[in-house]
């Protein structure tokens, strides 16, 4: 049975270039997931788009001389770059200028106009009488309410993470002049946020599967009360506010930049010429999972929960597995001091699957992790070369030379309980001896038996938890006790002595790469898809599912290149000073 799986991923701001942080934070994991679940013959949707609103766009056009459109739409040219790259596969990757999302942000926002949830007020805003403006929140900067740490912006603290209105920030500076400002009066529209206290309390009760620090952050919102917000602004750039008399304001970036997920997804349907589609994933049994930065948690679990509940017959997120922080070299990345590593400069440099696995092996899921240079350089030597590239090198090259580019014949039965003895001592202990059975037949083998038990049901029940980091190692082990086991059969040698014991374990061997090739796939796709051709596959790793793939002796491989570069030492020094500088 095919699930439906709609997966969001943050919208990242058009201001600015990809780090490496973000990728981390939300963009990898979720094509993971994405993968893993196409793998699984599952219908997956999975959507973003440049967030081009908001004061992170106009003061980058400010500071260029340029028009936040122009600023919007070169870096939705590089996002795409980047992601055709790095292989992040997105369905739909759009953006909110769009006239479509501005359809459907009008419309969302109407209903809610409508049903009563959102209301007009007047505000006293703060104004900056030197440059005679209302500021828009990130124009002002001041010390949070919440923490009490300096440099907080007038929509959300970086430090503790709390969303805010500028008005509460203790201290507030006009951020392009210094100038405190002052109030004046401006209508608006408010979001009934407290209307939806209750209903989002016993939502977010149920909500199990949610990571400890999801659910802590956004129960510690809701005992804190939820409080109405301003959902509209005194600027020019943005989706305009559907209201007579309001001509002159536009509609606040975050209320419309989650609409996005759905406008997309409309989006992406029109663009099938199968205009309904998207209900199949917003209105059936599946599942959505929003992939997002720690910093976007109230946004996706509280706030877009409410709008959803407001405007009916929508499903509300089932997981948001927020990602913590990547730090760079021990530090909080920070953009504006060029404290990051750009992901256009790496993918000059370097091939994607390295990056794909240094990210995933030490994905900062639960906690904070950090990216080293020389951390990358060692991974990449002694785990994607000599660990994994190594055992598919050396056997796919030595089968072809030596087998007339064919997979061997194998002998009726092949004994492998050796090779399942210490896969993984947490799971079941007494492996039966299973046999491979001879070509032709039902392939229901023990390498089979293994794979099933250790690749796909164990690293796939951990997927499937967006547990990355944990089902990558458990891959990675196979991997190792695949090359522990030709070293110990060393069919190099034996080929002279007996020639089938030889083609045997080397059939093993391949069997396990195969299975391998299918498990990386999520995390290493470009690497996988070569491995699938060597081994004399047609077609996408995706095709053959979530299992393994029968791999009969007489199938003709493709002569096999080596998977993976080894990485001079020199790079760390190098690569390390363009960082902060
Ligand atoms: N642009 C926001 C950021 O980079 C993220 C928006 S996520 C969205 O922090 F869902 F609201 F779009
Ligand atoms: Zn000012």
């Amino acid at each position: 049975m095919s699930e439906r799986i709609f997966i969001g991923v943050a919208w990242p701001y058009a201001n600015g270039s990809l780090h490496l942080g973000q990728i981390a934070g939300c963009y990898l994991p979720a094509d993971i997931f994405a993968r893993y679940h196409r793998t699984r013959g599952n219908d997956v949707l999975m959507v973003s788009g440049s967030d081009q609103h908001g004061t992170p766009i106009t003061i980058k056009a400010e500071q260029e001389g340029k028009t936040p459109a122009e600023i919007a739409g070169f870096y939705q040219t590089e996002f795409l770059d980047c992601w055709q790259k790095l292989g992040i596969t997105f369905d739909l990757f759009t953006t909110t200028g769009t006239e479509n999302h501005a359809e459907v942000a009008q419309d969302i926002f109407l209903k809610l106009l409508q049903k009563g949830y959102l209301y007009k007020n007047t505000v006293s805003q703060l104004y900056c009488p030197k440059c005679q403006r209302f500021l828009p929140d990130r124009y002002v900067e001041g010390v949070c309410p919440s923490c009490n740490s300096s440099g907080a912006r007038g929509d959300q603290c970086e430090v503790c993470g709390k969303p805010l209105n500028p008005t509460e920030l203790i201290d507030p500076r006009c951020r392009v002049c210094g100038t405190t400002p002052v109030l004046k009066d401006s209508e608006h529209f408010f979001l009934k946020l407290s209307d939806f206290q209750d209903r989002l309390e016993k939502w977010v009760e149920k909500q199990g599967q949610w990571k400890p620090n999801v659910y802590g952050l956004t129960t510690r919102y809701l005992k804190e009360g939820l409080r109405d917000r301003a959902i509209t602004r005194d600027i020019e750039w943005g989706v305009p506010v559907p209201v007579e008399g309001f001509e002159d304001k536009r509609i606040y970036v975050w209320f419309e930049a989650v609409i996005g997920y759905l406008s997309a997804s409309k989006e992406w349907a029109k663009l099938q010429a199968k205009p309904e589609k998207w209900r199949d994933f917003w209105q059936g049994d599946g599942k959505s999972y929003y992939f997002i930065g720690k910093d976007n948690i109230p946004f996706h679990t509280l706030i877009w929960p409410a709008m959803l509940l407001g405007y009916e017959g929508l499903a509300l997120p089932h997981d948001v597995p927020a990602n913590e922080f990547l730090t760079i070299e021990g530090r909080k990345i920070s953009t504006s001091r060029n404290w990051a590593v750009w992901l256009p400069d790496y993918l000059e440099r370097y091939d994607p699957d390295p990056l794909r696995y240094i990210l995933s092996i030490n994905m900062p899921e639960t906690s904070d992790t950090d990216f080293s240079w020389r951390e990358f350089v060692r991974r990449n030597n002694d785990e994607l070369v000599a660990t994994y590239g190594n055992l598919v090198n050396r056997v796919l090259t030595f089968v072809y030379r030596n087998f007339d580019g064919c997979v061997p014949e194998h002998s009726k039965y092949i004994e492998i309980r050796e090779y399942l003895g210490d896969l993984d001592k947490n799971l079941s202990k007494d492996h039966i001896i299973i046999d491979i059975q001879p070509a032709g037949q039902d392939m229901s083998g023990g390498v089979i038996e293994d794979a099933k038990n250790y690749l796909f049901r164990e690293a796939g029940y951990r997927l499937s938890k967006c547990n990355f980091k944990q089902a990558l190692s458990n891959i990675m082990m196979f991997a190792q006790e695949t090359n522990q086991y030709l070293d110990r059969k060393s069919p190099w040698k034996m080929i002279k002595e007996d020639r089938q014991a030889a083609a045997d374990s080397l059939y093993v061997a391949l069997y396990a790469i195969s299975c391998l090739k299918t498990a990386m796939y999520p995390f290493l796709p470009f690497s996988s898809q070569k491995v699938h051709e060597y081994l004399g596959f047609d077609g996408n790793v995706e095709d053959y599912g979530w299992q393994p793939q029968s791999l009969p002796p007489g199938q003709k491989l493709r002569e096999p290149q080596p998977l993976f570069t080894k990485l001079d030492e020199s790079i760390i020094d190098e690569e390390t000073k363009r960082i902060g500088t």
